[in-house]
């Protein structure tokens, strides 16, 4: 069984081009075999932001929290053992004032846990969610990929490989406020890419050799 988590971002919900990528993909994924989706939508179940209080929970010694303390680092132990259980993870990307969605930003702040999801060594940070891959579906008004305005790619793609998430895929939809043509263009491209992602996943369960399969999964795949 392939495992997946999905976190779609777009304040539009189901609406948002981001959101439609990710959930073809994802359905397209489940024609291939067996799957469990863990789906959130941050739109409608938001993570509230980090503040003084809740940063203060991550950080306060487990015997000497408080009730409201242990309720904050509960909803974040949730969000992290979500992400623990997944083989993929895909995540609806839109691109609001040159920056990801404030509320992706929260969900980020609540998974970056130290001793949960990295830790520090002698040689700096080492990520702890290893052996996962990671599908990330950027929709934008403009174009940007490749260019110094593209803040999200980079961004986005140190968050995943500080936690430990080292395989991230891009698929852009880009262009979709500038023309018609644009916006058809732009999304049939990215309609192609997931199905060329599709058959590589496909391609993964068959074999069921590669690291980022949970062992787990290999194993009963070969059985
Ligand atoms: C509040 C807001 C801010 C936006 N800022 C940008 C931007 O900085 N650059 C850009 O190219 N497009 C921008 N756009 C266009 C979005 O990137 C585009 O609508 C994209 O489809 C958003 O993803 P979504 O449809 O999944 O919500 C913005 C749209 C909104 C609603």
């Amino acid at each position: 069984m392939l495992r997946i988590l999905q976190i779609n971002a777009s304040l539009h919900s189901e609406q948002g081009q981001s959101s439609r990528l990710a959930n073809a993909f994802v359905s397209s994924l489940r024609e291939q075999g067996q799957t469990l989706v863990m789906k959130r939508d941050l739109a409608l179940d938001p993570v509230p932001h980090l503040d003084a209080a809740r940063f203060g929970a991550f950080v306060a010694k487990a015997e000497a929290r408080t009730p409201a303390q242990q309720a904050v680092v509960t909803f974040s132990d949730d969000l992290i053992n979500e992400l623990r259980a997944a083989d993929v993870l895909v995540i609806g990307l839109p691109l609001y004032n040159f920056g990801v969605p404030s509320q992706l930003k929260s969900w980020f702040d609540h998974i970056a846990r130290a001793g949960e999801t990295f830790r520090y060594t002698e040689k700096g940070p080492v990520g702890l969610l290893e052996g996962k891959k990671a599908y990330v579906f950027a929709a934008r008004g403009g174009l940007h990929a490749g260019t110094p305005r593209d803040s999200q790619t980079g961004f986005v793609q140190t968050f995943l490989n500080f936690i430990g998430i080292r395989d991230v895929q891009f698929i852009y939809a880009e262009g979709l406020a500038i023309s018609e043509a644009s916006r058809n263009e732009s999304l049939a491209a990215a309609q192609a890419a997931i199905r060329t992602h599709v058959q590589d996943v496909a391609a993964v369960l068959e074999t069921t050799a590669r690291a980022w399969i949970a062992p787990a999964v290999a194993e009963a795949a070969a059985a």
